[in-house]
């Protein structure tokens, strides 16, 4: 199966966001990843709904809606309006099993987050409800921050435990992506590859593709 891509918009460079995304589809993006923090679950304030809907507007690629927020049961209609696939956090303080049906409900594609303090088995039971599991290489809240190698463990038990289910989950893995991580997270069983700082360079196009021939 091929390897999935979906660039972070957070290091980008809004006044230009438009030229870029038209740059990321025609690199072969399949997905485009939106950050969503709200400055309580995550030390850090990003963007929200209005955003992301100019993005919808302006552009074909799915949109993989990154909900890092306290309660996130409270938004989530809004932001199933806006999004096609829609996670949020394990640990942010929602009813998961609820959410994650309520997100497939509401049209979307469902996706649990863990953080790096969440261990893989903790979230076993609530996979038959998702379409994807997120797992985070870094602490949430900042792109440019260093790849995790325990979270290498991580995907593979994930992988397994998806296997030994039966199940069509995607895994992706988020934070400190570049061309050295990005081939070990492939190999223990990511795939979908978010990549921000690394993405949103000089050299996107090429770097995209890198990625994209994993
Ligand atoms: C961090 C975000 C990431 C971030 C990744 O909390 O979830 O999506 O943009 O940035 P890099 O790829 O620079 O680590
Ligand atoms: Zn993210």
């Amino acid at each position: 199966m091929a390897i999935k891509i979906s660039p972070s918009i957070l290091s980008a460079d809004y006044l230009t966001l438009a030229d870029d995304i038209k740059r990321l589809e025609a690199a072969g993006c399949d997905m485009l990843h939106l950050d969503v923090m709200d400055g309580i679950f995550v030390p850090n304030i990003s963007f929200g709904v209005p955003v992301i809907k100019s993005i919808k507007a302006h552009s074909n690629i799915p949109l993989d809606v990154h909900l890092m927020i306290d309660r996130p049961h409270r938004y989530i209609k809004e932001f199933a309006e806006v999004s096609d696939w829609l996670g949020f956090h394990f640990e942010a303080g929602s009813d998961n099993a609820e959410l994650l049906k309520e997100i497939r409900k509401l049209g979307c594609k469902s996706c649990l987050t863990i953080k790096p303090c969440t261990a893989p088995e903790e979230i076993f039971d609530l996979l038959p409800l998702c379409d994807m599991v997120l797992v985070m290489s870094v602490e949430p809240g900042f792109g440019g921050q260093k790849f995790m190698p325990q979270s290498l463990d991580k995907l593979s038990a994930l992988r397994d435990e998806i296997k030994r289910q039966g199940l069509n989950v995607e895994l992706e893995i988020d934070g400190g992506i570049n061309g050295e991580t990005a081939p070990l997270a492939v190999k223990a069983g990511a795939t979908v590859l978010v990549a921000g700082s690394y993405v949103f360079s000089d050299e996107m196009t090429d770097r995209v593709k890198l990625l994209k021939s994993l």
